[in-house]
């Protein structure tokens, strides 16, 4: 049976969530013996070229995995050059992403950003608020265990003041408490660089995710690429825990 006969609906459907780990930018640099800076600031070109690729294709929310809770234990002066960047990026990005209607959220533990750094994302995600296109998560200082704990850590509070018994706390009472409340798990997980791993990254939503892993590094990722990703997830039957048949049947 020719595989197109097979497909079904939700096999053709375009993912309302892609959910993207940036990986390679050193790399990248170091092939070409540049600095690792000039591979993070490729890397803001792909971040364009991918959030473009989005929007044409009506995808909801594109999340991106900037900087994790571990990436502080890098050399200091990477950390810094990479905090300069986040600013610049902000500072020129923002007004291009309100144009074309792009709704931007920072998400993880922003507390440990500078003033001047917090003061550029609450800007950027005032002025994006109303826009109705492309939902776009900046995943920074970002953890998977962070999110669970602090959203666990909600649950404790609200059991201390009464409000539910540890009887019923559910996964939605959890669930509810998460940085990435309110918005649908991402369908397609995409992993650049080469590496095999989810490096702490959403753990809770990505319990049923596509996998997508891609040699190439963040700054070479395009709209070719990010073809070939999509082409990869429509070509994959989502069972959640169903049968074969029966989500044939549906
Ligand atoms: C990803 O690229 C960007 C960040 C983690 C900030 P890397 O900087 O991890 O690049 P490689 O993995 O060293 O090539
Ligand atoms: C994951 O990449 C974090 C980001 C892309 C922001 P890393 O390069 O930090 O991941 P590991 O340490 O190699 O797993
Ligand atoms: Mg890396």
């Amino acid at each position: 049976m020719p595989l197109k006969s097979k497909k079904n609906a939700s096999m053709l459907a375009v993912p309302q969530h892609v959910a993207i780990i940036m990986d390679g930018n050193g790399r990248w640099a170091k092939k070409r013996f540049l600095p690792r800076i000039a591979g993070h600031r490729a890397g803001v070109s792909a971040v364009r070229k991918v959030v473009e690729a989005c929007a044409t294709r009506n995808i909801s929310v594109l999340t991106l995995f900037a900087f994790s809770s571990e990436n502080w234990r890098r050399p200091k002066a990477e950390v810094g050059l990479l905090m300069d960047l986040f600013i610049s990026a902000l500072e020129k990005e923002t007004r291009v992403l309100h144009k074309n209607n792009v709704q931007l959220h920072v998400i993880g533990d922003l507390s440990a950003f500078s003033d001047k750094l917090q003061k550029k994302i609450t800007e950027a995600e005032d002025l994006t608020s109303k826009n109705t296109g492309l939902t776009l998560n900046i995943a920074a200082n970002y953890g998977g265990r962070w999110d669970i704990t602090q959203a666990v850590r909600k649950v404790a509070q609200e059991i201390n003041r009464g409000v539910y018994t540890v009887e019923k706390v559910c996964e939605k009472a959890i669930e509810q408490h998460l940085a990435f409340h309110g918005i649908p798990d991402p369908d397609l997980f995409i992993r650049t660089g080469g590496e095999q791993r989810i490096s702490n990254f959403m753990l809770w939503q990505l319990a049923y995710s596509e996998f997508y892993f891609t040699e190439l590094n963040w700054p070479d990722f395009d709209d070719v690429a990010f073809t070939r990703a999509i082409d990869s997830f429509q070509n994959r039957e989502r069972r959640f825990g169903q049968t074969s048949e029966q989500v044939q049947s549906a």
